[in-house]
């Protein structure tokens, strides 16, 4: 329960508020005095503390003072008298976290606290990230709550305990990347982890990458150079976009993980595999295989413990607590103090497709925090976002997929469709349900499954 304490020498107001707050859930001490009231800070320090400027013994600004030098933290709303502009600068100078005008507008009282309490929550979250060592590779570290979030994390825990391989599937920038490092450093926190980015190194070059090479091997071989499965030691080999792997090199990986040993280009040394290997794809490796476009064995060997990473569409829920957690992040880097996203943002965050995922959020959250002037993130803070257009946009944009030469699934093209539908016509939902040649249960259950929220009857 977050606690409040009133310093006000107006009894009647010290009981009203003590009154209301208590109602409202917080626990409640009241001082009549500067002094009584630095003492009941002392002994029982409160989350937030409501302090009138004027005061029968001492000013507010000293007590103000003597309360930052308790603890720095400590989130002081200032009562000022009157609109003076002078004491409210000198009341925010002097480390103050809001202030009110007296006669206290409840509204504006109870949202100044809730800011604070907010603005709290963020320091002990990003004091948290600070103190701890390897902050971004435990499991707490990956936001989930749902059902396929919880079994992904399950799933984590018991590949944490073994070396097997493992395939991770996910659109981009779903925490495919995340994924691995978490089970990496759950399995082998000493060992190195290297990330080799399939589609990036032409295929003559990535074997020599992955598998290292003799001197002389080729042109330009001047030296013999180790690949990352010997740099990896007892560590992990991250594959990203194994699906861009030439068939030939799937062969010649598919045997090396057959054997537990390879040799360098050019060398006739057998080098022994101490690393675990770790892959990830966007595509559907299993379409692929079937279309004979990636070997099956080698998908069959890598599919052994396999990790499908949910769209973040699919998931909304988890959207709320990846900006907490990613506004702590941020916050962290940038040295800022933004304290979340406000309530219209936050619809337009729950409707929106995200496309690019997790990451196109944290990007998204990023650009924001270095310009935004307020403390909460609002519409002007995401150009990008705006308007009602871009969160779906045309009939040609409604079938783009995330990625060039992707296709789209049915059920995200209903999706689109549907949202479309109820975006540009104004119409109720019986007229809707028409529009779409369905039900009413049908379209309910549509609504509940996208998450979309409709309120025309
Ligand atoms: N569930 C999550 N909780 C917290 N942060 C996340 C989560 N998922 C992704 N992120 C963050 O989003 C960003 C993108 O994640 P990551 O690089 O792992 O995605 P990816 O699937 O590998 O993307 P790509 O396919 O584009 O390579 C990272 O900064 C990552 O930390
Ligand atoms: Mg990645």
């Amino acid at each position: 329960m977050a606690s409040i304490l009133v310093i006000d020498d107006d009894s009647s107001i010290g009981e009203t508020l003590e009154l209301y707050l208590t109602e409202e859930g917080y626990q409640v001490q009241v001082a009549q005095t500067g002094t009584d009231g630095l003492n009941m800070y002392v002994q029982n320090p409160a989350d937030v503390v409501i302090l009138d400027i004027r005061l029968p013994d001492v000013d507010g600004f000293a007590v103000l003072e003597d309360l930052k030098q308790e603890s720095e933290n400590v989130k002081v709303i200032m009562i000022t008298a009157f609109h003076d502009m002078e004491t409210t600068i000198n009341a925010m100078k002097g480390g103050a976290f809001d202030y009110i005008h007296k006669p206290i507008n409840v509204d504006e009282l109870d949202m100044a606290i809730k800011k604070a309490l907010k603005s709290l929550e963020m320091e002990k979250k990003i004091e948290g990230l600070l103190t701890e060592p390897s902050r971004s590779f435990r499991v707490g570290d990956i936001i989930g709550t749902g059902n396929e979030m919880r079994e992904i994390f399950k799933t984590v825990g018991i590949v944490s305990q073994s070396r097997t391989t493992v395939l991770i599937q996910g659109e981009s920038g779903t925490g495919k990347e995340l994924i691995a490092k978490v089970i990496h450093h759950n399995t082998s926190p000493d060992e190195p982890f290297i990330a080799v980015n399939c589609s990036a190194i032409v295929e003559t070059l990535l074997e020599s990458e992955l598998f290292g090479h003799e001197k002389g091997s080729f042109t330009g071989a001047i030296a013999r150079k180790l690949g990352k499965f010997e740099l990896a030691r007892y560590g992990t080999v991250f594959l990203d976009e194994i699906s861009e792997m030439s068939l030939n090199l799937q062969a010649k990986l598919l045997r090396v993980l057959q054997e537990m040993e390879f040799e360098r280009v050019g060398g006739k040394d057998k080098v022994k595999v101490g690393a675990r290997v770790m892959a990830a794809t966007n595509k559907d490796l299993k379409a692929m295989a079937k279309e004979g476009k990636f070997r099956d064995d080698l998908f069959y060997r890598l599919n052994i413990v396999a990790i499908n990473i949910p769209p973040l569409r699919s998931r909304r829920q988890d959207i709320p607590h990846l900006i907490d957690y990613l506004l702590a992040k941020i916050n962290l880097d940038l040295h800022k103090k933004v304290i979340g996203v406000s309530d219209e943002m936050m619809e337009i965050f729950m409707k929106y497709n995200w496309p690019g995922n997790v990451r196109e959020l944290e990007n998204l959250l990023v650009r924001a925090c270095v310009v935004a002037k307020g403390q909460v993130l609002g519409k002007n803070d995401f150009p990008e976002l705006g308007t009602e257009e871009k969160t779906a946009g045309s009939m040609a944009e409604m079938f783009q997929a995330a990625e060039p030469g992707k296709l789209l699934t049915l059920d995200e093209v209903e999706e689109r469709y549907i949202r479309k539908v109820i975006r540009e016509n104004d119409k109720n939902k019986g007229e809707i349900c028409e529009v779409l040649g369905i039900s009413r249960p049908t379209f309910e259950r549509k609504l509940e499954k996208y998450g979309i929220t409709f309120e025309r009857e």
